[in-house]
């Protein structure tokens, strides 16, 4: 099977506004498209129906500046910040003067809605690297001096921290373990996967973890979420994206046992862990930051690929795996393409443990980055982007906006805004406003500029040379055991050592 490109993507009938040219136009630098209609008629060209208003509302008439108010949500704007990991914890896992500045940096995007932070790894085995913040009892002091110091940056950029809401992500990283080396990988597997298994090198008698072990990990998320609790956090999340061992559960179908085979099944450990939660400190609230749709592993094509250059990415051959049984939201007649009825059962789950925040992101970083996060430039462990990023864009907006539709009661925060650039707000503000998602949320862009729509709900003007360029260098830093952070725009990371340091890997590779 040789699919083309397109129908990588969507089903015909599911194609992102299904335009003609969409493959065919060279992918344009956004950077040097200099007004917003131009903009729009680059997304008309393209074939793709992303909302984008040519008007940038301010103060109370912005859809970003509403209240929402749902069940026990009380959000006083419809700004997020995405969890962004820094790499950057002491080697047992404390905070770090590096990490106080950046959840400083998070708190002045003026967004009430905080997802997270960063990753926090509920123990030392399961953390993704050597440097990830860990939950325990030795960080609380840390834990709680993050909130504070994000609290701080908040108050000084709007001054009340009125509906607002601040979360702690909790992850487990499954088969992206990586606790003790930056170059030992020590995953925890739940089934064997017949593609990332051999990227990682993993045989087939490789041990999965067992039953028992799982049920030792959901105690590790109740110990996590009480110390959550203790620090000061209003929510925790558990985190179901990117790969990690929440999303993991989710394609075990091939798993045996009470964690594998039907949905109920793949979502007992989420069920459990709420559950315990609830018991034991009623008062935490609880969101799920989810993985909902998936495409099979890329890789740079090799007929397209040199030394020191990447190759556009492809589609691992999947030809022997038909029907797919190792993906969550992905039709498994053509894997290529996202399924969003498992997306459907799964968020009717939520619904019914009346867990209303919802954070919709997509496949993962380690094996379809262009999915999870387009960009312009590839990480060092990447390719090229096999598609103009702005289908990518268009893919994560047009799932949580059929989504919603069903599921009006979820609040429901959108990922991957952070391609469109100097066009986010215009784009944020209309998808709020049609009802795409409730509120938006801010990634890459958080680390460059996370006041950006704070500046244009304020009526302010946009600092274009902070705008994120989707360089990737915050990616490809930890990728050579170096601190996350923009090295191309932030003057913190940008004149440091470690820049040095990468720039000397980067040649290098
Ligand atoms: C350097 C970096 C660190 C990230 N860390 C996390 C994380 O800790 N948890 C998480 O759920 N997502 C993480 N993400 C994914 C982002 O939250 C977000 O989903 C992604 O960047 C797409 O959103 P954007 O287009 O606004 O950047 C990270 C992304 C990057 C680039
Ligand atoms: S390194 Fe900076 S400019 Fe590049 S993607 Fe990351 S945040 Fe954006």
């Amino acid at each position: 099977m040789t699919p083309t490109l397109l129908s990588t993507l969507f089903s015909e009938s599911d194609r992102v506004g299904a335009g003609k040219n969409k493959m065919s136009l060279p992918i344009l630098r956004l950077g040097a498209v200099k007004d917003v209609s131009r903009f729009q008629e680059h997304l008309h060209a393209l074939g793709l129906s992303i909302p984008c208003d040519t008007q940038i509302r301010s103060g109370p008439e912005s859809p970003l500046r509403q209240p929402l108010s749902r069940g026990a949500i009380n959000l006083a704007n419809r700004i997020a910040v995405h969890p962004m990991e820094g790499w950057d914890a002491t080697p047992d896992g404390n905070i770090t003067e590096s990490m106080l500045r950046r959840w400083r940096r998070l708190g002045t995007s003026g967004a009430k809605l905080i997802w997270g932070g960063e990753a926090a790894a509920v123990s030392h085995a399961g953390r993704a690297n050597p440097n990830q913040l860990v939950v325990a009892a030795h960080t609380l002091k840390g834990l709680e001096k993050l909130r504070t110091t994000l609290l701080d940056g908040h108050l000084e950029t709007t001054g009340s921290a009125d509906g607002m809401l601040i979360g702690l992500q909790l992850t487990h990283s499954g088969r992206y373990c990586r606790p003790n080396h930056q170059s030992k990988s020590e995953p925890q597997i739940l089934y064997h996967h017949p593609i990332l298994d051999r990227r990682l090198g993993l045989g087939a008698d490789y041990p999965l973890l067992t039953d028992g072990e799982i049920g030792g990990i959901i105690e590790d998320f109740h110990r996590a979420a009480r110390a959550a609790s203790e620090a000061g956090f209003d929510f925790v999340d558990i985190k179901h994206c990117h790969g990690y061992l929440g999303h993991e559960f989710l394609s075990a179908h091939t798993r045996e046992g009470n964690y594998g085979g039907s949905l109920e099944n793949r979502t007992r450990f989420l069920r459990e862990i709420v559950e315990g939660i609830r018991s034991d400190v009623p008062r935490l609230k609880i969101g799920v930051r989810i993985s909902i749709f998936d495409t099979i592993p890329f890789a740079p094509d090799p007929t397209r690929s040199s030394k020191g250059r990447l190759g556009p990415g492809i589609p691992e051959n999947y030809s022997d795996l038909v029907p797919y049984r190792w993906g969550f939201g992905v039709n498994s007649l053509n894997p290529t393409e996202p399924d969003l009825e498992e997306a459907q059962r799964f968020l009717a789950i939520l619904d019914k443990m009346n867990i209303q925040l919802v954070n919709v992101t997509a496949g993962s970083p380690y094996y379809n980055p262009h999915v999870q996060r387009p960009a312009l430039y590839p990480p060092s462990d990447g390719y090229h982007p096999p598609e103009d990023p702005l289908i990518g864009v268009a893919r994560q907006m047009d799932a949580a906006r059929k989504l919603k539709q069903q599921f009006p009661n979820l609040i429901f925060v959108g990922t991957a805004y952070t391609y469109l650039q100097d066009y986010l707000p215009h784009v944020a503000q209309a998808a709020v406003r049609d009802g795409w998602v409730d509120v938006v949320g801010l990634g890459r862009m958080a680390l460059t500029y996370p006041e950006l729509l704070w500046d244009s709900s304020a009526g302010n003007s946009v600092q274009h040379k902070r705008i994120c360029r989707t360089f990737s260098d915050c990616t490809t830093a930890p990728r050579k055991g170096l601190p996350s952070g923009c090295y191309p725009l932030d003057s913190y990371y940008k004149n440091s050592s470690h820049a040095t340091k990468l720039n000397a890997a980067k040649a290098k590779s």
